[in-house]
């Protein structure tokens, strides 16, 4: 059985926590945030608002990272240096050399270490790398992606709208889609870049050169409460794919239309989550990665450099 602990119970851990509490070879056994508020609704877990405190009276398997982005690559080091698996919200850092320095912590200390970058395991995502490999459409022609949301004002202390915390949109939002292009379609340049950042609002818009092909690529807080919207759309060379309107649809030549929404719904297996659970599926990839002692591939140290190298030029 893993010995599971997390860090941080904002917002995202309340996808987290769920997963974990779900699995049948995992407990999560303690929690950590220094707002004791937070994880009232947390019943039968020891709670601590002291992440060394929580190191020094627990043994863990894995540390769950959710904090603050600012604070992701000091605490994974920190449990990695005890013999401590650890998975860690995106992104890693916002500074590249950090990248080293959590990967050489996790070779020395002999444990594993995977940044949740959850498109990789996001099954409509999935299911348009693997139109483009198999070229079951023909070749990739041009893409858009978008991830367009409001101002994050909620967050704990602010820290979204710090840009020295949170790296703002492109390292809060935008990571997302980038990262998606480098794993599926490797390393691009940036060919086209425009951002428009103010107080209470930032925007960009990046060109992405793949040699073959071109992918923009829009990222936004807007000011005002614009709806939460994350869509691509792919032009193959005969037909395109469009994630788009809460919809994965293929659409072909002489009026071909296939809704592939059901096909995306992916597979948690026998856990009792939705089927759809991206964040399951990486958690449960990364869980199976220490219990069995494999290699974590989907994510690789280069391509999460590469990310953050661009994000910074942004
Ligand atoms: N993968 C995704 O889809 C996704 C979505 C949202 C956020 N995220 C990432 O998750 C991370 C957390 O974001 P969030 O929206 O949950 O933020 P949040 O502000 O809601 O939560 C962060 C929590 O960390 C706690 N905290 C702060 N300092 C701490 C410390 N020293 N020790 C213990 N707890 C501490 C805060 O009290 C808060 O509850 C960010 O890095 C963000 O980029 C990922």
């Amino acid at each position: 059985m893993l010995k599971v602990g997390v860090v941080g119970v904002g917002g995202i851990s309340g996808a987290h926590i769920p997963v974990w509490e779900a699995m049948e070879n995992a407990e999560l056994t303690a929690i950590c945030d220094i707002r004791t508020e937070r994880m009232e609704k947390y019943e039968g877990k020891r709670k601590y608002t002291d992440f060394d405190e929580m190191l020094n009276n627990e043994e863990f398997d894995i540390i769950d990272i959710c904090l603050p982005t600012y604070l992701h690559a000091d605490f994974a080091v920190k449990a990695m240096e005890r013999g401590i698996n650890v998975i860690c919200e995106k992104p890693i850092s916002l500074k590249e050399e950090d990248v080293e320095r959590v990967y050489s912590t996790a070779e020395k200390n002999n444990v594993k270490f995977m940044v949740a970058q959850v498109l990789r395991f996001w099954p409509e995502y999935e299911l348009l790398k693997e139109i483009y490999e198999t070229k079951k459409y023909g070749k990739l022609l041009s893409g858009t992606m978008t991830r367009l949301g409001c101002y994050p004002r909620w967050s704990w202390d602010g820290w979204m709208m710090d840009e020295k915390r949170s790296g703002l949109v492109p390292f809060d939002l935008h990571i997302h889609d980038l990262d998606f292009m480098v794993y599926a379609f490797g390393m691009p340049k940036v060919s086209y870049k425009y951002r428009s950042k103010r107080p209470d609002q930032d925007f960009v818009s990046v060109s992405y050169d793949f040699g073959e092909f071109s992918i923009n690529s829009e990222a936004s807080w807007y000011s005002s409460c614009y709806p939460f919207t994350a869509e691509f759309r792919f032009q193959f060379e005969d037909a395109v794919v469009a994630n788009e309107n809460g919809k994965m649809m293929i659409f072909g030549r002489d009026d071909l239309k296939i809704d592939l929404s059901e096909e995306a719904e992916g597979d948690t297996g026998n856990i009792n989550l939705p089927k759809s659970n991206a964040y399951a599926n990486e958690i449960i990839y990364f869980a199976d990665c220490v219990v069995n002692n494999k290699p974590v591939e989907k994510v690789k140290a280069d391509e999460l450099r590469c990310v953050l190298d661009i994000l910074n030029s942004l």
